[in-house]
């Protein structure tokens, strides 16, 4: 197929071409209007694979004369990266390389990235040679490839470096279309939406027309071999080619008469500054075209703010960009998961529009739209932050109303939409034409439209832009329609359009009807009407569900007969109005009988019948019997003119603005003979409260008093009008004049029971509202009381106020917010802005621009993230009985410095009568009453206490009900909270709860209680913990360890730190770790991660894997773990569609925040959105590709798509793992090593000619172990490997020489110690011994030295030494002492003190919590040295008091003043001061000499202090440090075991961690702790 070319002028010249399938064409106009002796054609390397360039080029060498012309062709890399001057440069090089001359004419084959910088290459190569235009994308077909701008991006912008250079020809084939990604083929209708909307109005309601087809035919996109993609676009060829000519014509046009962009242009800017501005945030995961759709809603809306652009038009263009699937808004869920939930503050925002090329200096120009087609001037126009804050945010500033009209005004609130609904439906079945205006658009009018288009039972079209609907009525003549009429969620529209398809007659083809919905829609219920209509002839059968649609209506047997119908009309009036308009149409007249009793709203019911009148049809009302009507047989004749009544609900905001403002406002098309019972609130409440009501049979006009003199209304019945109650109350809390009666002002509204199940309980929400403007309020059972205050000036300024998402909420407040008096000028703020949108989208633009009120917009409170020091994330514990809740709660608390919480205890505390327990309490009241009351108790505690630092323990059935479980949900996903599930093997709880006696059974077997909550659990929690069985003491120790950091991480304490130096990680092979845990420590050496490869796991079920990693952190001390699922495909063992089981792990991986996920690329892209919008703070994302095969050398385009698409993810490493084949492979890598930097990268090339690109990568190289099975891909080498390897090649690890330093040094561990981790990691050090007791000594040899990596101070230097130090840390400082020096390059050093770290971590791995429990006391033996790290130590540990003895204290009183007071330090003189001693002592240090025998007073002294153990009390046992290292079993040791059953640990493990702990801060190695434990402590 293909169709005419069509022509496109543009400054004065016919070069656009625009045809489908035109090769041909194209080449021989360039053949023969640019002659030349080379053709360059460049493309980029995605173009490089559609099918049709192959076309292209073979066809056009064909048509060259070989002898004397050349085409060539470059590709270039593609994607907004590579729009660079150095490709611009590479591409030079190649021209000249290639010999090009002046005469060469460059052929630009793609979308924009390439039109720009290929015709900036032209215009500057050999100062400017011809280019062609062949546009691929959309966005370069109707916009980029149109009007001579190019240019290339620098760092610092885009598009900052270019030129204008006109090419001789645009050449648009269409046809290109069809292999162009979904995503830019929409990105690309943005601009021509943008275009049409400034400029075409016809052309704008063709688009809106064809919206739906579009997004069907791309939609249905095809994904091709080639891993390209196909869509059938001659489906809608017609379409395509009409949109891409109206919109370069438009182009064309405006740029023919403005080149430069001195005025005209500038219009083409629309939805460009605020698009820009969302686009400079939100890049690159958001496209231009997508941003400029955001662009053009706010600038849009902007205008209407204006009051500039109608309603209407925001309206439609609004439902255009939805129609085509851009975005409409940032906040739509789809789009803001694409975009990474990044945010888009309103400063920033500002901040970026104030940057943009079009402004003078930074004042903000805005292109305003009058209507659609049209825009407001001929270029943008200055506007006001505060205007743009305003539709920028959705909270919304109110200040006092200052510039009150003083002339009447008159406001025109959208129609009805009752109104709405019922004149289109009389309308389309009347006869004639009808011109309907102020019509509401909704779905139900925008489903009954198209309904009775199909249904061809009028010809609808449009008038006045969209502002005017005329319907051509046929009288009722329907046909059968071809497909299933699809109404959505739209109820009004099913109604009414269930009795018009009884009229319906049968066409050629169908003899039925098919009304359908979406799945909400096929719940609602239409039963009683069916029922009547089935039994008046109609034959209709419902196709699902009994009672709901879809419903299937016979067009050729159904006779709507007529006669007498019976309807049950209790349940909805909407039945009864369908019924009414259709009946004249039946074979008799109708008698309908409404039965069951009073019929429910009796007002819309009035509603019909009078505007079938209106249409030429009189009902009459039965004499005889009650809620019977006679409809007589006959058609609708319509009326030339219908305009729908205004809604009367919404007129009453600027009814009582007058009336509170003592203004004047009419609306003018409601009055007494209105049909909406809210039309009566002028006359029925503001008259009576003192305002000047005039109306007449279709207007209103109030006037209302001096501000200050509206009276209280003593009773009001709005039953009549209950939405119009809202508005009553803010009127009625300022009608303070009571006429000097002394009483208070109170106004009492009654008959609104219904408005308490509206959008929200309105009664609650208005009182709650009105009492934080400080006026008082009380709920009535039928209604509310509403006190006014006693004068203007005593209503108080809200923080803010809530609108619980109810439009009429957020209208009524906005009146009383304008009436706060405050000095300073305080605005009040009213959040969630947009919620007027439901049925007054324009109502702050009217308050603004009709009313004068000012009004501002503000970044939401919320928002902000101010560092809140006070908000910390409280922890809710969830899980079964005997997971051991209790003691887990009580570890968090203590490791967060948390509050602890027992919400069974609070339970007891709040509703259980004294000495009663829970267990009386269900007995008592029973299970339902408990888990309501546990829920209501849950919803208010996280409601005072959710952002407060506490831990919630709580009861193990609160997941039973789903009150609690939507709590929890609520807490964890909405509000930042943490849920955590702490998770214990069933079968072990099983075996404990049955162990333990003390414990009553459940009632209820345990595996069944577990089945059934396990699902609830999972689905609640944010985070789990799986808590391993552990047998002995040590293993509970680690698993404390282990949770500790857990919750440390979650509450982002910790937060994850991708390592910036050369590292390395692990992978773990294994089937089973439990089958390997004495080698994992050995395994990990060295390492700073360590690679879980779950795919190499012989169980994918996520409890088999949630507990592989609680075994994987004991093992290795909560080493970073990198969660990897390897796909087959990607070289690994993982099935590779299983999809689902992929998601489930990457699930408990979240939740389980494991540092990293590896996350391939090429997983589906929602699977990948998961991890990344679930990742939080916790958890980092590599973004991993593989090339096993071999295809992909680093040169090729694979590897640069690959890397955009990473950095369009945002993921926070990229990972790739190529293969090399020859060793040049590994120098191409280096390259792009070299090239790519935006992102940390880990590169490497697999196989043995690959080994020393894993020795070139820097961070988290993956290694394998000597340890493990088999390595995890080939050519992986061990870390020592690498660093050895390393070393030799020259790269940068030097060899070093440590030493030991001081005297007597003969027996030092040190370099026994250190020597052992070298030899390990394969580091190319020497650790050696240097005694002396002469510093001057040290600074010669040692301190002068280069190759000196590091000192070990010993006695007598650790003082002496501290003068040549340039630096200290905290701990020398306090400490007094230096045993380590830190070369710091440049001949300065760094002196610490590790003596503290020995001891700590000696404590902390041997069963002590890293934070001690509030209250808990140590005790130090000694006053020397040691004792100095001692005191550091506990103090870190969190010692409340310190209890330091010694044989002499005077030694002791000298070292307390040396510390500072809050280290509460007690010196120890006496027998009888240890008597007063209440906190336990829970750890200690000895620091005295071991070998020489103890004295008698001070051994009495320490008998007393390790009395003081109280294991119960702090949740550890009782534990001892000996700092001496002779004998390996000291006195003080044996005491203190023996006696008083403490936990010992001996000096060689205090020596050994003081050791590593100077080993990992030289080498920046985490140390082989246990192969060098071993050696050290070896005899
Ligand atoms: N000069 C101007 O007046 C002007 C106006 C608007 C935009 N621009 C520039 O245009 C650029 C954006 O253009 P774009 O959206 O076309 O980006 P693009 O050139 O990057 O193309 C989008 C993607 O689609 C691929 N592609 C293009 N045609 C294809 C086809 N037929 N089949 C399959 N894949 C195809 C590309 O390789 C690329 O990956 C930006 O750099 C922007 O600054 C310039
Ligand atoms: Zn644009």
């Amino acid at each position: 197929m293909t169709t005419e070319i069509a022509k496109v002028k543009i400054l004065g010249k016919e070069i656009i071409h625009v045809g489908y399938d035109v090769s041909s064409h194209l080449i021989n106009t360039i053949l023969n209007n640019c002659k030349s002796s080379t053709y360059v054609m460049i493309y980029d390397s995605n173009v490089e694979k559609v099918p049709l360039l192959d076309d292209l080029k073979s066809n056009f060498h064909k048509q060259l004369n070989p002898e004397s012309q050349r085409l060539l062709t470059y590709v270039v890399k593609p994607g907004e990266a590579n729009k660079t001057r150095e490709t611009k440069a590479d591409i030079e090089d190649y021209l000249l390389s290639k010999g090009c001359t002046r005469d060469t004419v460059i052929i630009a084959v793609g979308g924009g990235v390439i039109g720009d910088m290929i015709g900036f290459v032209a215009s500057t190569f050999m100062r400017g040679v011809r280019v062609v235009q062949v546009p691929t994308s959309l966005l370069a077909m109707v916009d980029s490839s149109i009007g001579g701008k190019t240019a290339v991006d620098t760092p610092l912008g885009k598009n900052f470096v270019g030129s204008f250079w006109q090419p001789q020809f645009v050449l648009v084939d269409i046809k290109w279309l069809e292999t162009l990604p979904k995503r830019e083929f929409i990105n690309g209708i943005g601009e021509v939406i943008k275009t049409a909307a400034i400029w075409n109005a016809d052309e704008f309601s063709r688009l809106e027309s064809n919206a739906d087809c579009f997004l069907k035919v791309v939609n249905n996109q095809k994904k091709m071999a080639n891993g390209g993609f196909y869509t059938n676009i001659k489906l809608i060829l017609d379409h395509i080619f009409k949109l891409v000519l109206e919109s370069i014509k438009v182009k064309a046009e405006v740029v023919s008469s403005d080149e430069r962009e001195l005025g005209l242009r500038n219009l083409l800017n629309f939805g460009h500054s605020i698009g820009h501005a969302y686009e400079a945030i939100l890049t690159p995961q958001a496209l231009h075209g997508e941003c400029v759709s955001i662009g053009m809603i706010k600038e849009a809306e902007l205008s209407r703010y204006l009051n500039i652009l109608s309603p209407t038009q925001v309206a439609r263009l609004t439902k255009i960009l939805a129609a085509y699937g851009l975005p409409i808004s940032p906040d739509e869920k789809w789009f803001k998961e694409l975009t990474l939930h990044k945010k888009t503050p309103l400063d920033t925002l500002l901040k970026k529009m104030s940057i943009d090329k079009k402004n003078d200096g930074s004042k903000k120009k805005v292109v305003l739209l009058e209507t659609i087609g049209k825009c407001y001037g001929t270029s943008a126009h200055y506007v006001s932050d505060e205007d743009l804050r305003v539709v920028l945010t959705d909270e919304i500033l109110v200040f006092p109303f200052s510039n009150i009209p003083t002339k009447p005004v008159t406001i025109t609130p959208p129609g009805s939409k009752s109104i709405s609904n019922r004149a289109l439906v009389l309308a389309c079945l009347g006869k004639g034409l009808c011109r309907i205006k102020n019509l509401l658009h909704s779905d139900d009018t925008k489903h009954m439209l198209e309904a009775v288009s199909s249904l061809k039972g009028a010809n609808i079209t449009w008038e006045n832009n969209g502002e005017t609907v005329v319907v051509d009525g046929k009288g009722g003549d329907f046909i059968s329609a071809e497909e299933p009429i699809y109404l959505g969620n739209a109820g009004t529209a099913s109604r009414f359009l269930t009795s018009v398809a009884a009229l319906v007659s049968a066409s050629a083809s169908k003899d039925y009807v098919i009304l359908t919905g979406n799945a909400r829609m096929q719940e609602r219920p239409i039963g009683p009407l069916v029922d009547a209509l089935s039994s008046n002839g109609v034959e209709i059968e419902y196709m699902k569900k009994k009672g709901s649609l879809p419903l299937k209506i016979n067009t050729s047997k159904s006779i709507f007969k007529g006669g007498r119908i019976e309807l049950a009309a209790t349940v909805s009036s909407q039945y009864v109005s369908s019924i009414l308009m259709c009946a004249p149409y039946a074979e008799n007249p109708v008698t309908l009988s409404l039965v069951g009793g009073k019929p429910i709203s009796q007002l819309y019911i009035d509603m019909t019948i009078k505007m079938m009148e209106r249409f030429g049809v009189t009902v009459e009302k039965s004499t005889t019997e009650a809620y019977t009507y006679h409809i007589p047989k006959g058609h609708y004749i319509n009326p030339s003119e219908y305009v729908i009544e205004s809604d009367a609900s919404s007129a009453t905001y600027p009814l009582a603005f007058a009336a509170m403002t003592g203004s004047t406002v009419t609306v003018p098309n409601i009055g007494s003979e209105s049909l909406q019972g809210d039309a009566r609130f002028a006359v029925d409440v503001l008259k009576p409260m003192g305002c000047t009501v005039t109306q007449t049979a279709t207007s209103t006009t109030v006037t209302g008093p001096k501000i200050g003199e509206l009276k209280p209304l003593p009773y009001v019945d709005m039953e009549p009008m209950t939405d119009a109650f809202l508005t009553a109350c803010v009127v009625a809390a300022v009608a303070s004049n009571n006429s000097g009666d002394g009483n208070s002002a109170t106004t009492t509204i009654e008959g609104i029971a219904n408005q308490r199940v509206k959008e929200c309980n309105r009664i609650l929400a208005m009182i709650n509202e009105l009492k934080k403007f400080g006026v008082k309020a009380s709920e009535l059972p039928d209604g509310i009381k509403v006190e006014a205050v006693a004068s203007i000036t005593d209503l108080q300024v809200p923080q803010s106020v809530c609108t619980y998402d109810d439009h009429r909420v957020a209208m009524s407040f906005s009146l009383l917010a304008g009436m706060v008096q405050s000095s300073p000028v305080k605005p009040v703020r009213i959040l969630e802005r947009r919620t007027t949108g439901k049925t007054w989208p324009g109502w702050w633009d009217v308050l603004h621009s009709q009313l004068g009120a000012q009004l501002d917009g503000a970044e939401p409170i919320t928002f902000s993230e101010l560092p809140n020091t006070d908000k910390h994330p409280s922890v809710v514990l969830i899980g079964m009985r005997a997971a051991g809740k209790t003691t887990v709660s009580n570890w968090c608390a203590n490791a967060l410095d948390y509050k602890l919480m027992d919400l069974d205890v609070e339970f007891e505390k709040r509703y259980c009568p004294k000495d009663v327990t829970i267990k009386e309490f269900v007995a008592t009241h029973g299970w339902e009453d408990f888990r309501a009351k546990e829920a209501a108790l849950f919803e208010d505690v996280i409601a005072n206490y959710g952002d407060k630092g506490y831990v919630f323990s709580t009861g193990g059935g609160i997941v039973e009900s789903a009150e609690s479980r939507k709590y929890l949900k609520k807490f964890a996903f909405e509000e930042n909270g943490l849920v955590l599930h702490l998770h214990r093997d069933i079968e072990e709880t099983i075996k404990f709860l049955n162990k333990d006696p003390t414990r009553p059974a459940y009632s209820e077997d345990i595996g069944q209680v577990w089945q059934r909550r396990e699902k609830w659990y999972e689905e609640c929690c944010n985070y789990v913990f799986y808590a391993n069985h552990c047998d002995t003491q040590t293993e509970f120790n680690e698993l404390r360890r282990n949770f500790d950091f857990f919750v440390k991480r979650i509450t982002r304490q910790v937060k994850v730190e991708i390592p910036t130096r050369r590292s390395a990680f692990v992978c773990l092979t294994f089937a089973d770790l439990s089958n390997h845990l004495t080698e994992l420590e050995e395994i990990v050496y060295g390492c700073d991660a360590v690679e879980l490869r779950v795919d190499h796991l012989k169980d994918y079920s996520p409890d088999f894997v949630k507990k592989q990693i609680t075994l994987l952190r004991m093992c290795t001390d909560s080493l970073p773990i990198i969660f990897t699922i390897r796909t087959k495909k990607q070289g690994g063992k993982f099935p590779d569609e299983d999809y689902k089981a992929i998601n489930d792990l990457y699930t408990v991986a979240l939740k389980s925040a494991v540092e990293y996920i590896d996350l391939e690329l090429t997983l589906p892209i929602d699977l990948q959105y998961h991890v990344l919008n679930n990742k939080g703070t916790t958890t980092k994302v590599i973004g991993s590709h593989h090339d096993f095969a071999a295809n992909f050398p680093w040169t090729h385009s694979e590897w640069e798509n690959r890397y955009n698409q990473a950095v369009s993810m945002d993921v926070d490493i990229v990972k790739f793992v190529g293969t090399a084949c020859h060793f040049q492979d590994n120098l191409q890598l280096e390259d792009f090593r070299l090239k790519h930097t935006t992102k940390p990268l880990i590169l490497i090339n697999m196989t043995d000619r690959g080994k020393i690109s894993r020795v070139l990568n820097t961070i988290l190289t993956p290694v394998t172990s000597k340890l493990l099975p088999s390595s995890a891909a080939p050519g992986q080498l061990t870390l020592a490997e690498i660093n050895q390897m390393y070393h030799n090649l020259g790269g940068d690890l030097i060899s070093k020489k440590f030493f030991v330093i001081g005297q007597p040094i003969g027996h030092s561990r040190s370099p026994i110690l250190h020597n052992t981790g070298y030899k390990i990691l394969g580091l190319p050090y020497k650790f050696e011994k240097f005694e002396t007791d002469d510093v001057e000594k040290v600074k010669q040899k040692l301190l002068s030295d280069e190759s000196v990596g590091g000192l070990a101070v010993t006695i007598p230097l650790k003082l002496d030494i501290m003068k040549y130090m340039d630096e200290l840390s905290d701990a020398a400082k306090t400490i007094g002492a230096v045993n380590t020096v830190i070369p710091l390059g440049h001949g300065k050093f760094k002196g610490d003190n590790t003596d503290w770290l020995g001891i700590f971590n000696s404590l902390v791995n041997n069963g002590v919590p890293i934070k001690l429990p509030n209250d808990t006391c140590g005790l130090i033996v000694g006053a020397g040295g040691t004792s100095r790290a001692a005191v550091y130590a506990l103090k870190k540990l969190g010692c409340s008091k310190i209890y330091m003895v010694n044989r002499t204290s005077s030694k002791l009183h000298d070292l307390k003043k040396d510390f500072p007071e809050d280290f509460h330090i007690e010196v120890v003189d006496s027998d009888s001061q240890i008597g007063e001693i209440k906190e336990p002592i829970s750890v200690a240090v000895s620091c005295v000499p071991a070998d020489k025998a103890l004295d008698e007073s001070l051994v009495s002294k320490l008998k007393k202090l390790l009395a003081k153990t109280d294991d119960s009390k702090v949740g550890f046992k009782s534990t001892l440090l000996e700092a001496a290292y002779k004998p390996s079993y000291t006195p003080i040791m044996k005491l203190a075991k023996e006696e008083y059953d403490w936990n010992v640990i001996s000096g060689c493990t205090m020596l050994v961690y003081q050791g590593v702990a100077q080993f990992e801060q030289w080498t920046g190695f985490k140390p082989p702790f246990k192969a060098i434990f071993d050696e050290v402590t070896k005899k």
